[in-house]
């Protein structure tokens, strides 16, 4: 047990796919898993063990922001040996050519701090995916015929900007598109040596305003699960 997860040693996977919210991973579990089992309840935020294919998952909730995900990300990775971890989540789309739907793999992941700012200082580390994890998951996508891309996306600190600014940098050097979590996990992959990737499905878009309907996204969700488990495996 750790402070924020209460599964036994051994009752995490090395695998751990991880959405922001709770019941997504409640959902996706009880979808897509074998024989799911709750390993986590601390502070509601959910997490199961199964398999997929017979190979051993875990889908924990990372909660929202890069402090919270680097809380569960650290105790995943330094107390229950995770090796490889996928978030899944949504985004808002920051280029006309994204569309809402579509899914992005990030490449890389910007931002103007993250919980290891400490550590860099002065430094602008690059924080970006596992080369094989990435390559793997396009093909899945392609293979499913979802609407791929593959780029530099922003994990951004806040929701509700007040600086729209730094949203029209990242449009200007090709973000794909932002989201809150990308970054730290990429961060503490790059520490640890663990693999790491971010599949994000666009839910909304910063430049035409759409958003995805309540009805289309569990479907867009479960796409992405896929991606994630197949590039896991493959
Ligand atoms: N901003 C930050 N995070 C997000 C967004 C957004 O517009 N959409 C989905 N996650």
């Amino acid at each position: 047990m750790t402070i924020h997860i209460g599964a036994k040693p051994g009752e995490i996977a090395e695998t751990v796919l991880m959405p922001g919210d709770p019941y997504r991973a409640k959902w996706a579990a009880e979808t897509f898993l074998d024989n799911p089992v709750c390993i986590n309840q601390v502070r509601g935020m959910l997490g199961f063990t199964g398999t997929w294919n017979g190979h051993p998952v875990t889908i924990q909730g990372s909660g929202m922001g890069m402090p919270s995900l680097s809380i569960y990300a650290n105790e995943l990775i330094s107390t229950y040996g995770a090796q490889t971890l996928i978030r899944i989540g949504s985004c808002g789309g920051m280029q006309d050519s994204v569309k809402v739907r579509d899914v992005i793999l990030a490449m890389t992941a910007s931002s103007l701090s993250t919980p290891s700012r400490g550590i860099f200082k002065e430094l602008n580390f690059a924080p970006s995916a596992d080369f094989g994890l990435l390559h793997k998951a396009f093909h899945a996508a392609e293979a499913k015929g979802v609407a791929t891309h593959v780029g530099g996306i922003y994990s951004s600190d806040v929701f509700y900007d007040e600086r729209p600014d730094l949203n029209e940098q990242m449009m200007r050097h090709g973000i794909l598109g932002v989201e809150m979590e990308a970054a730290e996990l990429y961060n503490l992959a790059a520490r640890h040596g663990r693999r790491a990737l971010a599949v994000l499905t666009v839910s909304d878009h910063l430049i035409t305003g759409e958003a995805l309907p309540s009805e289309d996204r569990e479907t867009s969700f479960g796409d992405m699960v896929e991606i994630a488990l197949t590039a896991a495996f493959a």
